[in-house]
C-alpha cells in the first residue's frame, strides 16, 4: 500500500468510497456524498487512521462514528475486522446503517445510536476516536478513555484524532470552527472541553501503553493531532 499516511485520499479513492454515499435515485438528495466527497479530499483523517489500524484484524469500536465513513475506508484498504459504529445522532446511525447494507457490509458491520455521556457497549479490540472527545466534559473524557484502555486486546489500537486544547492559532481556529458548525445546524452538539497533550499523554502512558502524538492536519487550518496509543 503505497498511500501516504499524512495526506488526504487521492481523488479516485476519494470517489470510490463518496460513491457509496450517493443517493438512490437521481434526483435524491446529494448532501452526504458532496460532504464525504470533500471531507475525503481535503482532510489525512482516514489515511492516517488506516496505517495505525494495519497490521491488527481485532474488532473496531468507533465512538462517535458519524455516517460510518471509518468503515468505508477500511474495506478500501482490505482491512474486513468486525466494526462497531455508534453515534449519539440517530439520523446518522440510520443513514449511515442503510448505506453500509447497500455495500454489502453488513455481516461484519453494526451501528447504535448511544450517548456518550452516559455510557459506551462492551467491546474487545481496537478503539476509535475521532473528532468526538471535545463533546464530552473533561470528567466524561478520562472515564471514556479508562475503559477504551481495558478494551484493547493484544496488537489492538487505541487511535484518537483530537483538536488539543492550546493557545495557538490552529487551537482557535479549531473551536471557534466547532461553535459554527453547531450553530450553523451542521453538528448537533456543542464542544465542551479540548484535551490536552499532557493529560492524554498521562493517562495513556500510565496505563502502560506506548504512545505516539502526531499533527494530522494537512491542509486544514485545524489544531487536528493523530494519538494512536497500543
Ligand atoms: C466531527 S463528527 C466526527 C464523526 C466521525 N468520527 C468522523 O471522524 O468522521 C463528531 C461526531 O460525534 C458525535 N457525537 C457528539 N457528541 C456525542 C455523544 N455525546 N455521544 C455520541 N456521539 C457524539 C456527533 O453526532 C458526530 O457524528
Amino acid at each position: 500500500m503505497t498511500r501516504s499516511a499524512t495526506a488526504p485520499f487521492p481523488p479516485h479513492e476519494a470517489r470510490a468510497i463518496a460513491r457509496a454515499f450517493l443517493p438512490a435515485h437521481v434526483l435524491g438528495n446529494r448532501y452526504d456524498y458532496f460532504y464525504t466527497l470533500s471531507k475525503l479530499r481535503s482532510d489525512p483523517l482516514y489515511p492516517g487512521v488506516l496505517d495505525a489500524l494495519r497490521g491488527t484484524s481485532a474488532p473496531v469500536l468507533d465512538l462517535g462514528c458519524g455516517l460510518g465513513l471509518l468503515l468505508h475506508a477500511l474495506r478500501l484498504d482490505g482491512q474486513a475486522m468486525p466494526y462497531h459504529g455508534v453515534d449519539i445522532d440517530a439520523d446518522k446511525i440510520r443513514r449511515g446503517t442503510r448505506i453500509a447494507a447497500q455495500c454489502g457490509f453488513e455481516d461484519d458491520a453494526r451501528f447504535a445510536v448511544v450517548d456518550l455521556a452516559d455510557g459506551w457497549p462492551p467491546h474487545a479490540g481496537s478503539v476509535a476516536i475521532l473528532d468526538v472527545l471535545q463533546y464530552l466534559d473533561a470528567e466524561a473524557q478520562r472515564a471514556l478513555l479508562a475503559d477504551a484502555i481495558a478494551m484493547l486486546t493484544p496488537g489492538a489500537k487505541l487511535v484518537i484524532r483530537s483538536g488539543l486544547g492550546d493557545d495557538s492559532r490552529r487551537g482557535r481556529t479549531t473551536r471557534i470552527t466547532d461553535r459554527l458548525a453547531h450553530l450553523f445546524g451542521w453538528m448537533q452538539e456543542v464542544p465542551k472541553c479540548y484535551p490536552t497533550r499532557e493529560g492524554l499523554q498521562s493517562q495513556l502512558a500510565a496505563a502502560g501503553l506506548h504512545v505516539d502524538f502526531r499533527p494530522l492536519y494537512g491542509n486544514t487550518p485545524f489544531n487536528n493531532w493523530l494519538i494512536v496509543a497500543g
